[in-house]
């Protein structure tokens, strides 16, 4: 496979910078990092070349692993930062019983819960809690309503875009999120602005409700 033929997402150029800047922030020195939904591997490549010693595994579902793996096999070898690895990608979808072992550091996932299935959220949520190490973080990037209603109009055109195309996906509700997320251990620790009415949630492992 060549460049060209991999699977490109321009919203990954124009967002992976600023989460970046934010990761760079959360993630610890050497953190062993699971992408769900990694798509075209865009991020992962890109956090790789500037995270020191991060080991970053990516995931798809099986019917789009073909293209991140094209594109890791690529790029994930050169112009790394220090001591970063990126693993050639697992098939994963959230809804599986199994996940890969871990334990993991954090678990990134950018633009995903929008587009899964709504019933498919909270194994989301307790596959993360399940699979990160005590501490670790939940990092989930992308349009989230408050109080059920859009932070952006333009966010609302999307999510309605995305019910008519199919009524399991939309724009989650970050409170709604919280509230499941909470009794798997998982706190949210930050609920950062980042462009284009995005948000980057962090829910960070605590002991309480380990194991679920
Ligand atoms: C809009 S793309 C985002 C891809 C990439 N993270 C990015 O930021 O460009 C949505 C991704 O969610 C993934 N996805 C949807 N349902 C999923 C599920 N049940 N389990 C894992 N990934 C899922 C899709 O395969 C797709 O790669």
């Amino acid at each position: 496979m060549t460049l060209d033929a991999l699977p490109f997402s321009p919203a990954c150029l124009r967002n992976q910078e600023p989460i970046l800047t934010l990761l760079r922030r959360w993630i610890p020195p050497a953190a062993r990092v699971l992408e769900v939904g990694s798509g075209s591997g865009q991020h992962a490549i890109h956090m790789a070349r500037h995270l020191p010693g991060v080991h970053w595994q990516p995931s798809e579902r099986n019917e789009s692993l073909a293209g991140l793996a094209g594109r890791i096999a690529l790029e994930g070898q050169a112009g790394l930062a220090p001591g970063a690895r990126v693993a050639p990608p697992v098939a994963l979808d959230v809804t599986d019983a199994q996940w890969p072992a871990g334990p993991f550091d954090a678990v990134f996932t950018a633009n995903t819960l929008h587009i899964m299935p709504a019933t498919a959220v909270p194994h989301l949520l307790a596959g993360s809690a399940r699979v990160l190490s005590a501490d670790g973080l939940l990092l989930i990037y992308g349009p989230f309503r408050y109080g059920e209603r859009h932070t952006a109009a333009s966010n609302g055109d999307f999510d309605l875009h995305l019910r008519q195309r199919d009524p399991a996906m939309g724009v989650r509700d970050a409170e709604t999120l919280q509230a499941e997320a909470a009794p798997l251990g998982l706190h949210l620790q930050a609920d950062a602005a980042m462009p284009a009415n995005n948000r980057l949630l962090v829910f960070q492992k605590s002991n309480e409700g380990r194991g679920q």
